[in-house]
C-alpha cells in the first residue's frame, strides 16, 4: 500500500479498477470506480461486508444529478444546491451510469459531494462517481485519520490519500428522496434542523425502509463494552461495571486488603467514561478512567471516533458514555453511541 497526496497516483489506481482510501470531511472513505461492478466488488471483499449493502456514490463539485439518478425530484436540486458540498447524502433512483454492485442490487443511489479539497481533487480529476463506504472493516469503527486506515486495511487497499485528520468526524446524514416525502435514514454530519429548514420536516425511517448497515444494532463498535447512559447515570453505571468486573475473581472474604486495594486499581483501568470534559466535575471521583471529549457538539463529533480506538488500544473492557443532548451534532453522536453500546440487556 502506497500512502500520501499524489492525486495522479490515486486516479491512475481507479482507472485500473483498483482501492484508493481518500479522506471526506465525515470520516475516510474506501474508494472505487461506481461505474464498474468489478471494482465494487472488491469494496464489499475488503470490507468484509454483505453483497448487499449499498456504497454512496461521491461526485465533483458541479457533477450533475441526472447524470447519476434518474425521476429527480425538484427537492433534491434545492438540497443538493444548499448542502452540497458538505456530510449529506441524498438517495435518488439510480441512474444507468452507477453500476448494480454499488448498490447492491438495488434501484436506488445515495450521492454526495464531499467538502474535503483532497477528495474534491481526486473526483474532479478522476471525472466519473466514486463508491465508497468507510475504510474500515465491516462492523468497526470508522477511520477518522489515514493512519487509522493503514492500522485497519493494511495493503488490501492500494492507494490512501494522507489528508490528515477529518473535521466533521460523523458520518453523512441520509435522506431519502426518492420515494416522496424526505425520510432520515441516518443522522449525521449535518444536523437535521438544518436539512427541515431546506425540505421541510423529515420523516424517521420506519419497518419499510431498505435495508442500510447503518441500522444494525453492533454497527460502529469498537471491541471494548459500551454502555450509552445519560449523563446523571454516569456514576452508577460506573460502580455497576466496577462490581461486575471485580466479582469475577475470587471473593472478597478470600482477598487480604492489600489484595483488594489491588484489585481496585486493576478494576479501575478496565473501566473508562468518555464524556465532555466539563461534565466529570459534577461527578466526583469515578473509579474509572477519564476520557474527556471537548465541551461543544462539534468537538465531541470531531474526537468520538479516535477516542473508541484509543480506549481499545489501552486494552479497556467498558466504556460508560454520557449521551448528549439530542440536538444538532448531538442526534449523531448519540446515535453512534447507542449503536456502539448494541441493544440494551
Ligand atoms: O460520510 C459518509 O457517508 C462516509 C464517507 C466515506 O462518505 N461513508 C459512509 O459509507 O459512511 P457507509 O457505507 O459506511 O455507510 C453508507 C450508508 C449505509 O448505511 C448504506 O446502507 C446507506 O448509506 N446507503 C447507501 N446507498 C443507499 C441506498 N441506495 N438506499 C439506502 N441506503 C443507502
Ligand atoms: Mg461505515
Amino acid at each position: 500500500m502506497k500512502r500520501g497526496t499524489d492525486i495522479d497516483a490515486a486516479v491512475a489506481v481507479l482507472r485500473a479498477g483498483g482501492l484508493v482510501a481518500f479522506p471526506t470531511e465525515t470520516v475516510y472513505g474506501l474508494g472505487a470506480d461506481a461505474s464498474r461492478d468489478d471494482a465494487a466488488a472488491k469494496i464489499f471483499a475488503v470490507k468484509g461486508r454483505p453483497r448487499a449493502h449499498p456504497l454512496i456514490v461521491h461526485l465533483a463539485p458541479g457533477a450533475r444529478l441526472e447524470d447519476w439518478a434518474i425521476d429527480v425530484p425538484e427537492s433534491a436540486r434545492t438540497l443538493a444546491a444548499a448542502a452540497w458540498p458538505g456530510p449529506l447524502t441524498i438517495i435518488l433512483k439510480r441512474g444507468p451510469r452507477v453500476s448494480l454492485a454499488t448498490t447492491g442490487g438495488a434501484e436506488t443511489v445515495g450521492l454526495r459531494v464531499p467538502a474535503h479539497p483532497l477528495a474534491q481533487q481526486l473526483l474532479a480529476a478522476f471525472g466519473g462517481g466514486v463508491a465508497a463506504p468507510s475504510a474500515n472493516r465491516f462492523g468497526a469503527v470508522s477511520p477518522t485519520t489515514a493512519e487509522h486506515v493503514a492500522a485497519d486495511l493494511g495493503d488490501d487497499v492500494d492507494y490512501i490519500l494522507d489528508g490528515g485528520p477529518c473535521d466533521v468526524g460523523v458520518e453523512s446524514t441520509i435522506v431519502d428522496l426518492s420515494r416522496g416525502a424526505p425520510v432520515l435514514l441516518r443522522p449525521g454530519g449535518m444536523p437535521r434542523e438544518a436539512i427541515e429548514a431546506i425540505v421541510g420536516p423529515l420523516a424517521d425511517a420506519d419497518a419499510g425502509a431498505p435495508a442500510a448497515p447503518g441500522t444494525l444494532a453492533s454497527h460502529y463498535a469498537p471491541k471494548a463494552e459500551v454502555i450509552a447512559v445519560e449523563p446523571h447515570e454516569v456514576p452508577a453505571a460506573v460502580m455497576a461495571a466496577a462490581t461486575e468486573l471485580g466479582s469475577r475473581g475470587e471473593p472478597d472474604a478470600a482477598v487480604s486488603p492489600a489484595g483488594r486495594m489491588r484489585r481496585a486499581t486493576l478494576v479501575r483501568e478496565r473501566i473508562a467514561v468518555l464524556a465532555p470534559a466539563g461534565a466529570f466535575a459534577a461527578w466526583g471521583p469515578l473509579a474509572a478512567r477519564a476520557c474527556p471529549l471537548p465541551d461543544d457538539l462539534a468537538g465531541m463529533a470531531r474526537g468520538l471516533y479516535a477516542a473508541l480506538r484509543d480506549l481499545d488500544a489501552l486494552g479497556v473492557d467498558v466504556v460508560i458514555a454520557a449521551l448528549p443532548p439530542a440536538v444538532g451534532l448531538g442526534e449523531a453522536v448519540g446515535d453512534r453511541l447507542r449503536r456502539a453500546a448494541g441493544p440494551r440487556k
